[in-house]
């Protein structure tokens, strides 16, 4: 496959910080990426050094293979919507998306033509003569993707698109942004920091921290192997639990670790870890269940008490008090039942993530 982007050995810092710390990415033809981290890890500082807005402190950016350094952000053949929106708020809804197609000294009729096509393709059709301040936020969004569509870039930046709109409406542009990007097999890069947008629309994730890429893959890669305390804490939630590896059971291909909620059967591979190691257990919230007596009989189980229950509609989150460790317990929506309450037991699953070493 054709690699569009390619950064090797991005780095940039501001004052004393170290901001980017040496990042190399690959991008392929008709590619959803997306970089994710806390704020203020640097994801809009890549997004900008991509658009040519911020030059690297070294490191090469790559378009089509060519080194696209000295190029400036209006010759790169990117586009960029801003984490801002950043539409000129005096013009209208068409004169908006026009802008770079004018810039570009297309003839009257085919902008009109290219600006009516693409407001079909945002679904905005009859916006045209609108000021953008009497557009809702979501149209504004609209108006900022179509204008980044028209000068049909080879790769589209994205800089928290969403993160002004309501959940509803979030759900929905995020929907149609993906349905738009393959059907226009654009190659994209999402910048955001919000999982589920991430999980949702990614053929790829890169997970950003301290200035490097602390993983890479796929959204199940990303979320069912974590490589570290970081990812699999950023990425949804994880209970973590020391351990030390007592040892390796062949029959039944699991670990027994010792822990502070007692002795946990985990399956891995035999010359993962030997006897004596220290490890972290990771566990899911939605992998544990929750339950009376009747879990008792089973491998991994821990009794408990519940401090707190809470029902946020698609699921209750539970928070349980377990010796000295608090576990986070999702179970799925129990439509009226009553949720857990006082004594319980927990059923830890087999399936779990064993890290080398304490995470603090
Ligand atoms: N022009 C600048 N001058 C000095 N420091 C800057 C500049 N731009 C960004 N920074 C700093 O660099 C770090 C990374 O900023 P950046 O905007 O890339 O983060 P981000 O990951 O996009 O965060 P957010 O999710 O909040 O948008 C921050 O600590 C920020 O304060
Ligand atoms: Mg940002």
């Amino acid at each position: 496959m054709n690699s569009v982007l390619r950064l090797e050995g991005i780095r940039k810092r501001f004052g004393a910080v170290p901001v980017l710390a040496g990042i190399d990415i690959d991008v392929r033809e008709g590619e959803f990426a997306t970089f994710m981290g806390p704020s203020g890890c640097g994801k809009t500082t890549l997004l900008r050094i991509i658009g040519g807005f911020v030059t690297p402190d070294s490191g090469v950016v790559y378009l089509d293979g060519r080194n696209a350094n000295a190029i400036p952000p209006f010759a790169r053949d990117t586009a960029m919507v801003f984490q801002n929106g950043a539409l000129f708020p005096h013009l209208s809804v068409a004169e908006n998306i026009a802008f770079g197609l004018r810039v570009r000294r297309l003839p009257d009729r085919r902008v009109r033509d290219r600006v009516r096509e693409l407001l079909a393709l945002v679904q905005l059709e009859g916006t045209e003569d609108r000021a953008i301040d009497r557009l809702s936020g979501g149209q504004q969004q609209r108006v900022a993707l179509a204008r980044a569509f028209s000068l049909e870039p080879r790769v589209l930046l994205l800089d928290e698109p969403h993160s002004s709109l309501d959940a509803n409406l979030r759900l929905s542009m995020r929907e149609e942004l993906r349905r738009l990007q393959r059907r226009l097999g654009l190659t994209t890069i999402l910048v955001t920091h919000d999982q589920h947008e991430a999980m949702s629309v990614s053929d790829r994730i890169f997970v950003l921290n301290e200035g490097r890429i602390q993983q890479e893959g796929s959204p199940i890669d990303i979320y069912e192997s974590p490589a570290n305390a970081f990812v699999a804490q950023f990425v949804g939630a994880m209970n973590f639990l020391p351990g030390t590896i007592r040892a390796f059971d062949a029959t039944s291909g699991c670990y027994r670790i010792e822990t502070a909620l007692g002795p946990l059967a985990v399956r891995g591979a035999s010359d993962a870890f030997a006897p004596g190691a220290a490890v972290t257990v990771g566990v899911r919230p939605e992998a544990i269940r929750i339950g009376g007596e009747e879990l008792r009989s089973e491998p991994n189980t821990v009794a408990g008490r519940v401090e707190i229950a809470m029902y946020t509609g698609a699921r209750i989150e539970y928070a349980v008090l377990a010796g000295a460790e608090r576990l986070a317990v999702f179970v799925a929506n129990p439509g009226r039942g009553r949720p857990h309450d006082g004594a319980v037991w927990l059923a830890l699953p087999l399936e779990a993530l064993v890290l080398a070493g304490r995470t603090s």
